[in-house]
């Protein structure tokens, strides 16, 4: 079982940061092999719906993204953690998102070469807001819900935390351990 981490907030050590060390420590406790990204360290362009990847499969934009296409792929468990940024997520994590067009043909299916890996694949989420309401974060929600919905992924849960300052949310407990079931949830087969 292997699982990998996304963050997709620039604060390294901040409160989705933490939320997302939580999921991988329970997914590593699970017997996961754990890999981590922090987007806002991978150089990841915009994509341009130029249609090139619709039929070879592969994105024409040089830059980090393939590496991280592959890591997609190999991955049993994709495990998603980001702040509310402006009502939305962050600009880093809706790079990334997008350049997930290279996996998909013009009918927005999986590509064939892709389809035994993606169908299925089980996808995690965790959204950190400055709000004290969580549902903040709920457009967040949307779009990984129906990005999942869509595309026969399997969204294996939604944790939701709220914290302000940096490292804040160490402080709450419930959302650490919710985080962390998260992820052993998720690792186990
Ligand atoms: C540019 C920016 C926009 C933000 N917009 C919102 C917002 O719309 N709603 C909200 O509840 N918090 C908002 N926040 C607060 C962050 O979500 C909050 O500080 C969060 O804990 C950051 O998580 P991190 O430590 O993982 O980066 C914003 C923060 C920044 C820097």
């Amino acid at each position: 079982m292997k699982v990998l981490g996304v963050l997709g907030s620039p604060r390294v050590g901040g409160n989705s940061d933490i939320l997302l060390e939580q999921a991988m420590a329970g997914a590593r406790d699970a017997g996961a092999e754990v890999e981590k990204i922090i987007l806002n360290r991978k150089k990841i362009s915009f994509c341009l719906n130029c249609e090139k990847c619709n039929e070879t499969g592969v994105c024409v934009i040089k830059d980090d993204m393939p590496e991280i296409h592959k890591k997609i792929l190999e991955a049993d468990l994709v495990l998603h953690s980001v702040p509310v940024y402006f009502w939305a997520m962050t600009a880093q994590m809706k790079a990334y998102l997008d350049r997930w067009c290279a996996f998909y043909d013009g009918n927005w299916e999986w590509h064939k070469a892709y389809a035994p890996k993606m169908k299925g694949k089980k996808v995690g989420l965790i959204t950190v807001c400055g709000d004290t309401n969580v549902s903040t974060a709920d457009p967040i929600v949307h779009s990984f819900k129906m990005t999942c919905q869509f595309s026969g992924l399997k969204l294996i849960g939604v944790v939701q935390a709220s914290a302000g300052g940096k490292g804040e949310i160490d402080k709450d407990e419930a959302a650490k351990k919710k985080a962390y079931e998260l992820g052993k949830k998720g690792a186990k087969p």
